[in-house]
């Protein structure tokens, strides 16, 4: 028999799958002189409203005019996330001064226990101009969207607690432009030296 974890992981291979098709016909498309094409404008990122971990409200337009190193995720994540933050930081670390033109932001896909004062308190463990953003259940499936994020409640039958639960969901880092166009992403995995030297590749274009 099948768990539902097997089938869970099954939709994100099939989503994971269609998404891959999808760049690989964009980029057959814009194929025409022979050059491969890195940039999906199209395909990743797009307009978006939540809440930062201060409680103010910030759309996709408030990020115009740096880079945008963007990560979902959640707080209750018991390693995958808080790798993946710790990696972005040393990154962003490495780079010196060039740190200065990128906004690191964790996106929340658990809204209902990451509130604003919980992502407050868990952003401050990471880089210290990392943005953290929640929001509405609707809000964050947007954004979500927007960013091809996969995300699932992952509820075990069996606990008593209601609100112990895990999240399934990608774990891919995006890099945006300072006009919030899609440049590249790091797939989970990507070391800190790597992330580092692919981002300052995308600084000196
Ligand atoms: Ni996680």
């Amino acid at each position: 028999m099948k768990s539902p974890r097997f089938i869970v992981l099954a939709i994100v291979v099939l989503v994971a799958l269609a998404g891959l098709a999808g760049l690989v016909l964009y980029q057959t498309s814009g194929n025409k002189t022979g050059l491969v094409r890195t940039t999906g404008k199209a395909l990743v990122g797009g307009p978006f409203t939540l809440t930062d971990h201060t409680g103010k409200t910030v759309t996709d337009k408030s990020f115009v005019g740096k880079y945008m190193l963007i990560y979902f995720g959640y707080t209750y994540c018991p390693d995958v996330c808080p790798t993946e933050l710790q990696v972005m930081t040393a990154a962003l670390d490495t780079l010196g001064e060039d740190a200065d033109k990128i906004t690191p932001v964790f996106v929340s896909i658990d809204p209902e226990r990451d509130t604003v004062e919980v992502m407050k308190d868990y952003v401050a463990n990471f880089h210290p101009r990392m943005v953290g953003l929640t929001g509405t259940k609707e809000q964050v499936a947007k954004a979500a969207k927007a960013y091809r994020v996969y995300y699932s409640k992952a509820v075990d039958k069996d606990a008593k607690d209601k609100t112990d639960y895990a999240m399934d969901h990608s774990s891919i880092v995006y890099l945006m432009g300072p006009d919030g166009n899609f440049l590249k992403h790091f797939s989970y995995g990507t070391d800190a030296k790597k992330m580092a030297a692919g981002i300052k590749a995308a600084l000196r274009q």
